[in-house]
Formats: structure tokens, C-alpha cells, sequence
């Protein structure tokens, strides 16, 4: 069902960047990297229908928050039709305005941002521009975690990555169509 969902906007959408969600393994390895036994502010970025977001709310505690901020109208749509829970705040925007989304929240930083936009298409200015709101809206020692197809090369957003965070890991999962490339930029 949400690979349709997918099929259909990826036509419409280029920055849809995909025709199926996530696979399971790809969401646990992303999500490893988070301490889900602290109270948490988590912003996910793209979160299209919400495999991540299923993932995230099954295992986040009742005091924590989870923002979604997705550029797609329709996935909006979807999400705010599929997900009642009071822990989550939908806001269909880009990722570059995200300074913005937490003030509206009244949330001053985030310990966790996943992304999985798609880097490789955005222009340069763009890229930077998330990445230097991404990492102001991170608290000290927060984690940026990102998923991206395999086929990107360190230009496309290590490098990137590496002028932010001092610390940036990056490792390959292979039981994905196709197979992930999943970062963690620590602040
Ligand atoms: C590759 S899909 C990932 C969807 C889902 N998180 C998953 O893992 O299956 C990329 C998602 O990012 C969204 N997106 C693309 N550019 C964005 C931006 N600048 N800000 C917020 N969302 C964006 C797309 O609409 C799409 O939902």
C-alpha cells in the first residue's frame, strides 16, 4: 500500500526521491543510534508515510516529542490523517526553515534529527543551508542521522557533513532497495 502511495507521488515530486519506503532494517539501524530510555526532542525530516515515525513512537517514552516536518502536501496529508498522538507535531515545510518549526513548538533544541531527504539533489546553497540550520537546532552532543541511497559519494554529503560535525560516521546497509548508506554527525 505505501509503496502506490510512493509510486504516485514520486511522478509528481521529485524530492519524493523514492518509489518505496524505508525497509525495517534500515529504520533499526538508523534508530540504534538513539538513547530512547531519556526524554527526548526528535524531528524527523521527510518522514513520507511513516515508517520511521511507526518505529519512533513504539519506542520513545510519554515525556518525549517528535516533530515531523515533511515538504510533501499530500504525505502531509496522510500523516495527519493516520497519526493522532500527542507526542507529535506535523508541519508540512522544508527542513531549511526547521529554526523556525522549533520555535513555534517552544522547543529550543532537538537531541535527535533523522533525515532522509534526498541530498544528492539539492544545489549546494540549499545543502548548506540545512546543514547549518540542522546544526543550531541541535543541542550540544545531539545527533544528526541520516539515510541515503548507496550510490552517493563523499561529495555529496560527507564532506558536507564533515565541515558541521566533528564527529560524522558512515556505514552501509545492505537489506534495503536499494542498499543505504545511514550517517551519524554528532554535534
Ligand atoms: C526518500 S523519501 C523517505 C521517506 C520515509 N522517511 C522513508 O524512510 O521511507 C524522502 C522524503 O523526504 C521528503 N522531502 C524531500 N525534501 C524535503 C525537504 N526539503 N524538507 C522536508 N521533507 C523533504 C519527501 O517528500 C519524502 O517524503
Amino acid at each position: 500500500m505505501d509503496t502506490i502511495t510512493y509510486l504516485k507521488n514520486f511522478v509528481k515530486d521529485r524530492n519524493v526521491a523514492s518509489i518505496t519506503p524505508t525497509s525495517s532494517f534500515g529504520v533499526k539501524r538508523v534508530c540504534s543510534k538513539i538513547d530512547f530510555e531519556r526524554q527526548n526532542v526528535i524531528i524527523e525530516y521527510g518522514p513520507g508515510t511513516g515508517v520511521f515515525t511507526r518505529y519512533l513512537l513504539k519506542n520513545m517514552d510519554d515525556a518525549s516529542r517528535l516533530i515531523l516536518i515533511e515538504r510533501n502536501k499530500n504525505f502531509g496529508s496522510i500523516l495527519k490523517k493516520k497519526i493522532h498522538d500527542p507526542r507529535v507535531v506535523i508541519v508540512n515545510d522544508s527542513a531549511e526553515n526547521v529554526l523556525d518549526t522549533l520555535r513555534a513548538c517552544r522547543e529550543s533544541q532537538a537531541d535527535y534529527i533523522l533525515s532522509g531527504i534526498p541530498f544528492i539533489l539539492l544545489n549546494d546553497e540549499l545543502k548548506n543551508l540545512i546543514l547549518y540550520n540542522t546544526h543550531r537546532a541541535l543541542k550540544k552532543g545531539g545527533k544528526f542521522l541520516v539515510y541515503q541511497t548507496c550510490f552517493q559519494t563523499d561529495n555529496h554529503l560527507k564532506v558536507h557533513l564533515d565541515r558541521y560535525f566533528p564527529i560524522v560516521r558512515s556505514k552501509y546497509e545492505l537489506r534495503n532497495i536499494p542498499p543505504l548508506r545511514v550517517y551519524e554527525a554528532i554535534k
